[in-house]
């Protein structure tokens, strides 16, 4: 068989993983040939390949970001897309397609597969909200990087008895400032599932230093005030029509200073939690998952993404891998509240 490879969306610390992983088996062990697609869906959209074979592969577990490129170009945004996209295939010769991605990468190749294009899905987002899998790799890393930070912060509060906001990553959840915010110890903790009271922040603030230690604030860029104030800097959409998040942190160290009176300031972790090399976590299981996607593809599977589920890797279809989001629960979330102000 012939398969093609593509990486879409945000770059994620595990993606050269799965692809090591899944050429290393389905070379060595089946006898497929693979072919990369550069950049997303625009590798095949536009016809831009490269060669990918287990020379390309070598060395490449512990590199952060992909070798084939990412993008969040949107096929359905092209004149005749998806279309493109099967001549391309056709043209190319691919028997199936292994997509690596999120929600969206993911949704476009469920409609591939619904065309009739052999496609196998495989997770992946730092923000590890895909419902269909416990985890997702990346998420480890960033939470890692986050909560390091965090451990950094703390010495600069404490010394110079300011209020400190770090914002994470997080669009819809709060899944990496949950986790980052009680593995650092966080007096804060905001996420975009619950609104949150501007006043109850600033009492926390307030407490903590009345009992002589400086707050430290995680806040997730998609968190919200409940008086439903626009916070967040919207900064234009991407191709898919999300708003390119960001600004909570400086909002939130505004209002602090105006409602407590104590110096406050904020850092964005940004990028630096997508990029560098994966946690040991990350690579094993994006290891699994390309392991199990060239199973998947031997097998003639289509249609299906590979997923964490407990300690096993299962497959569930597309459609349901990209149906709903993952989000923190509100029982979760007071399980970290034990530990604010
Ligand atoms: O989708 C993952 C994510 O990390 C979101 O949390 C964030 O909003 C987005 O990527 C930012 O992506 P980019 O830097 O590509 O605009």
């Amino acid at each position: 068989m012939r398969i093609g490879v593509l990486t879409g969306g945000g770059d994620c610390p595990g993606l050269n993983a799965v692809i090591r992983a899944a050429v290393r088996k389905g070379v060595g062990i089946y006898g497929h040939e693979f072919i990369g697609f550069r950049d997303g869906w625009k590798g095949p959209l536009e016809n831009v390949t490269m060669p990918l074979g287990v020379p390309e592969v070598r060395g490449i577990l512990p590199r952060g970001g992909t070798i084939l490129g990412s993008s969040r170009t949107n096929p359905f945004a092209v004149e005749d897309g998806l279309q493109r996209i099967t001549e391309t295939l056709r043209l190319q010769g691919v028997d199936a397609l292994i997509a690596i991605g999120g929600e969206d990468t993911l949704g476009v190749a469920t409609k591939l597969h619904a065309l009739g294009v052999n496609v196998i899905g495989v997770p992946k987002t730092i923000d590890n909200d895909l419902n269909a899998t416990d985890y997702t790799f990346g998420f480890d890393t960033a939470v890692n990087i986050a909560m390091e930070a965090i451990d950094r912060l703390h010495t600069t509060a404490e010394s110079h008895h300011r209020a400190l906001i770090v914002e994470v990553m997080g669009r819809h959840a709060g899944w990496i400032a949950l986790h980052a915010g009680l593995g650092g110890g966080a007096n804060v903790i905001l996420i975009p599932e619950l609104p949150f009271s501007l006043e109850r922040v600033c009492a926390y603030v307030e407490s903590r230093f009345q009992s002589h230690y400086a707050p430290i604030i995680v806040v997730a860029e998609g968190a919200v005030p409940d008086d439903g104030g626009n916070a967040v800097l919207e900064k234009g959409l991407d191709a898919f029509g999300h708003a390119r998040l960001g600004g909570i942190g400086d909002w939130l160290a505004q209002q602090i200073e105006k409602h407590t009176g104590k110096e406050a300031r904020t850092t964005v972790l940004g990028h630096i939690q997508r990029g560098g090399t994966p946690s040991a976590f990350d690579r094993v299981l994006a290891t699994r998952f390309g392991l199990h996607a060239i199973d998947a593809v031997h097998e003639g599977d289509s249609g299906v993404m590979v997923a964490l589920r407990g300690t096993d890797i299962v497959r569930v279809p597309l459609a349901e891998a990209t149906a709903s989001l993952k989000l923190v629960s509100p029982a979760l979330y007071a399980e970290a509240e034990v530990f604010f102000g």
